[in-house]
């Protein structure tokens, strides 16, 4: 059935109180078809928003077109061998449910992507990751449906072009693919990433001696509770910006004029610079204007403190944006989906 004039507030984790002309859900493939056979005239492509958790995304206005949210459900182990099993997930399935799953049954790859909001559908979207871990490191393959065609293709790791908060999905390809099923590759034998300081310091704190898939879970649920917003308290979509890549020649003349500045080493010669970091320095850590904000603990989180807009919440990203820009010469580019 599709609904019209549906409030999206409880489908965003902004929490941005935007209006969806046309609103359905599809929990089948069959589904989607017959919602796309049931198009109003006047909304083209274009005007067609594929919807999962709502966590990447600011409406900054009414939705004129229809919303499609996606509750492909199921959990299945496709296929093992001596090394790794084959997990194919609905692209309705909360993330999160599928780590937990996954700690169940002791397959290890992606408890450093613990409490990441949003579904399994958008996970290829932007490669998540956090801590060490993208979502293209235990990626196998998806399948996903041509809106045009009305076909289903397969994509493999290749086929994605994955990078940093990057993918097919999201450049070249962008909203002519419905993500129905992702299915990841995860070890039978872990393979612990414990590199980020953070990680060691609360197993420690947390006084585990053996370390597990388990226990890597919980300190980093632990750490991310600690500094990000939960939105169902604060609403928020994560990191609003990326984080910069510059190349090491700009990078030490920054550090020579701020010696403070944060950085890592890439390959070839980058830099990736905490773009937290420079927004706490341009003085917009703790700010808030009515009811949009930047976070008091994490300043690359903007944040919605209740009645905000999407268009303030917009409006404060570009203040910010320009005030890097001119104490620093970066260009911050926004990582949340702009609606
Ligand atoms: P949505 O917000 O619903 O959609 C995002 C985009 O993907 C939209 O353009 C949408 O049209 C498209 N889309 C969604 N599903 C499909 C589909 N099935 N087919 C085609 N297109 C689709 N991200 C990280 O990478 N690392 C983090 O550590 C992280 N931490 C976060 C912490 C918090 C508190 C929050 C609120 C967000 C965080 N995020 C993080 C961002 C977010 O959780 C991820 O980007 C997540 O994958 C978004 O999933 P979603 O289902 O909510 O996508
Ligand atoms: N920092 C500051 N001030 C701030 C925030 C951060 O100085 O206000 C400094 C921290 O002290 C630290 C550095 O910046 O030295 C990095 O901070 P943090 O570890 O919190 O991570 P981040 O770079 O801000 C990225 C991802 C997160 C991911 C974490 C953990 C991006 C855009 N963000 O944040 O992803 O969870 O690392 O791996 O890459 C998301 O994508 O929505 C997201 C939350």
């Amino acid at each position: 059935m599709i609904e019209e004039n549906i409030s999206l507030k409880k489908y965003n984790t902004f929490g941005i109180d935007a209006t969806a002309h046309y609103f359905a859900t599809f929990s089948t493939l069959n589904e989607l078809s017959d919602h796309l056979e049931l198009i109003p005239s006047s909304i083209s492509s274009n005007s067609l928003l594929i919807l999962g958790g709502g966590s990447n995304l600011l409406f900054t206005k009414d939705f004129d077109g229809l919303v499609l949210k996606n509750e492909i459900g199921g959990i299945e182990k496709i296929r093992e061998d001596e090394s790794y099993v084959y997990i194919k997930a609905g692209a309705g399935v909360p993330w999160h449910q599928l780590v937990m799953h996954c700690l169940q049954n002791n397959w290890a790859g992606i408890e450093n992507l613990s409490l990441i909001p949003g579904n399994v559908g958008a996970s290829p979207m932007q490669n998540i990751g956090a801590y060490g871990v993208e979502l293209k490191d235990v990626f196998f393959e998806l399948e996903a449906f041509h809106l045009k065609d009305k076909s289903v293709v397969t994509f493999t790791l290749a086929d994605c072009e994955f990078g940093y908060r990057e993918s097919v999905f999201k450049r070249k390809f962008n909203k002519q693919f419905v993500i129905v099923t992702v299915t990841y590759r995860l070890s039978k034998v872990p393979n612990f990433k414990t590199a980020y300081a953070a990680i060691d310091q609360e197993l420690n704190k947390m006084g585990v001696s053996e370390l597990s898939i388990q226990a890597i879970s919980r300190a980093i649920i632990s750490i991310r509770q600690s500094k990000l917003p939960n939105p169902s308290e604060i609403g928020n979509a994560g990191s609003f910006f990326k984080n910069p890549e510059i190349d090491q020649q700009q990078f030490d003349r920054l550090s020579k004029e701020f010696p403070g500045i944060i950085g890592f080493s890439l390959a070839n010669e980058r830099v990736k610079l905490a773009a937290g970091w420079l927004i706490e320095q341009c003085g917009w850590k703790g700010y808030r204007k009515e009811d949009a904000g930047c976070y008091a603990k994490q300043a690359l989180v903007l944040v919605n403190y209740g009645h905000s807009t999407g268009a303030q919440i917009l409006e404060l990203s570009e203040s910010i944006v320009k005030s890097v820009k001119s104490k620093f010469g970066i260009e911050l580019e926004r990582e949340v989906n702009i609606i």
